[in-house]
């Protein structure tokens, strides 16, 4: 699959470089183009502009802080549908350091609204890098869960599909009306580990939760 990432910090390196080992073709553009260029030549990918990234992709993932997200997609031409009929992965997380709430409740619809035509799809935001980076992708004995939201049926398959190159299992999550409360969790469970809580005890399996 031909995937462009906008952004050229720790998720495009974990996720692209993974997608890379796992023979995608990735394409890191960043405003940046040394940082773009460092870091395609260490994951093994090619490298560019912002621009080239958003035209590269068949699959984009947006993989910026999530207070440039509105600059970067008004940059690459978004809400002039420039990543219409195509999956836009978000993986952003709008928690703000100071009390770990969400600065912005809904990143993944905001980011819909300003790409009229895109399938945004809210995936792999609730892991931190490190866990995207290691191999195998199991833990104490399971593959790691990784929920997706969105409502389009061929974006979410690809999606998916990228889950399994990583060696997650995909969870279908619900819609994209759903994504705020995948953002909200992430801050919840961050929230969590900097308290030195252990997210693993707060979901029991189903058989026991009713
Ligand atoms: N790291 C994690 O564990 C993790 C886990 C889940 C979700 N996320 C989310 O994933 C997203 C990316 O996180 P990250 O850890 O990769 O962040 P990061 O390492 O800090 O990288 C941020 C990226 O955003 C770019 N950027 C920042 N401001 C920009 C602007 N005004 N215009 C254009 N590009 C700009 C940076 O470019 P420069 O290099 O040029 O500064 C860099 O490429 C964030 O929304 C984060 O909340 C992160």
């Amino acid at each position: 699959m031909r995937i462009g990432i906008l952004g050229s910090g720790r998720m495009a390196d974990a996720l692209g470089g993974r997608w890379a080992q796992a023979g995608h073709e990735v394409l890191v553009g960043g405003r940046s183009p040394e940082r773009a260029k460092e870091l395609a030549l260490r994951i093994g990918s090619q490298h560019g502009t912002l621009q080239d990234a958003a035209e590269f992709g068949e699959v984009t993932l947006l993989a910026v802080s999530a207070e440039a997200a509105d600059g970067v997609l008004r940059t690459v031409g978004a809400p002039d549908g420039s990543l219409a009929g195509r999956p836009l992965i978000d993986c952003t997380n709008s928690v703000d350091q100071r009390d770990l709430t969400l600065a912005e409740p809904a990143m993944a619809e905001r980011i819909s609204e300003l790409s009229p035509g895109a399938a945004v799809v809210k995936a792999f935001n609730l892991a931190a890098d490190p866990v995207w980076r290691s191999t195998p992708q199991t833990f104490e004995g399971r593959p790691l869960g990784v929920p997706l939201c969105g409502d389009d049926e061929a974006a979410l398959v690809k999606v998916e599909e990228l889950v399994r190159a990583l060696g997650g299992e995909p969870v279908r999550a619900g819609g994209l009306a759903r994504a705020r409360l995948l953002e909200a969790t992430a801050a919840f469970a961050i929230g969590i580990w900097f308290g030195g809580g252990d997210t693993r005890a707060l979901f029991p399996p189903l058989a026991h939760a009713f």
